[in-house]
């Protein structure tokens, strides 16, 4: 009997190691468990709606100030230039709707969400274009998921802070991109269409960042056959001890 179940939790070990990384809905606050066509996606989030991880309800709030969705105050120091607000209304389409982000996905415990996204390699120019459209707005904090008072229900300066340009928070837009949503993503120099970088905007047909994802989940699950080739060893031997 023990060994039975020896041999179950091995293969169940196996099975967890051979993961598919393509077409994945992170483990999110509100994104949807598989992707799939959504027709009603909202204005900026519509180049997902052949294969979205949003429903539109959460692509109309993504273009809400302070929408139910984190109930985040863009406007924490003054109000944000439409320009930049554009990026962030993006990138909120990006992080809801992509389906392509399960390359990066990490298991993390927190009370809103079980999974985040670790350093995925955003395209140079969709980095700089979000800086320097935000270059002359201004903020108090450098890594907007951790510090904020949240004592009135969205997030304010905490005591102490002080608002100050994006450039003078941030050095570079390298700097801006990974410190942002504590590197959730990595800046890189490849370009869009490079086919190793993803596209934060885009409005063709064909998602871009299909091939990309494509790209990454073949090394991460090659970066994980040393771990596959234990556990196939420890499987086999758990098999030959059951019989
Ligand atoms: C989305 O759904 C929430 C909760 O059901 C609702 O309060 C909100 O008004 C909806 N937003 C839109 C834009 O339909
Ligand atoms: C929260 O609201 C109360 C009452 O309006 C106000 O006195 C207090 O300063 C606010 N706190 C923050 C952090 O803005």
């Amino acid at each position: 009997m023990l060994r039975w179940v020896t041999l179950l939790a091995c293969i169940s070990l196996l099975s967890a190691a051979i993961t598919d990384y393509i077409d994945q809905c992170m483990d999110g606050k509100h994104q949807k468990t598989e992707p799939g066509p959504e027709d009603l996606l909202h204005d900026q989030c519509t180049p997902w709606k052949r294969k979205s991880c949003c429903t539109a309800n959460t692509s109309a709030e993504a273009h809400k100030d302070q929408s139910f969705l984190y109930n985040f105050n863009w406007n924490h120091c003054g109000i944000m230039s439409s320009a930049c607000k554009k990026h962030f209304i993006q990138d909120t389409c990006f992080y809801e709707c992509s389906p392509n982000l399960g390359p990066w996905f990490q298991k993390v415990d927190q009370s809103w969400r079980k999974e985040r996204i670790l350093d995925v390699p955003l395209c140079k120019e969709d980095c700089e274009s979000w800086f320097n459209d935000c270059s002359q707005d201004y903020t108090c904090m450098e890594n907007w998921h951790v510090g904020w008072n949240w004592d009135n229900g969205t997030n304010k300066c905490p005591y102490g802070t002080t608002c100050r340009k994006f450039t003078d928070v941030y050095p570079s837009a390298k700097d801006f991109c990974e410190k942002l949503w504590s590197n959730s993503y990595k800046y890189t120099t490849y370009q869009r269409d490079s086919g190793r970088c993803m596209q934060l905007w885009f409005d063709t047909d064909v998602n871009p960042n299909d091939p990309v994802a494509k790209y990454y989940a073949e090394l991460r699950n090659a970066a994980e056959i040393p771990c596959l080739g234990l556990l196939i060893l420890l499987g086999s031997l758990c098999t030959l001890w059951a019989l």
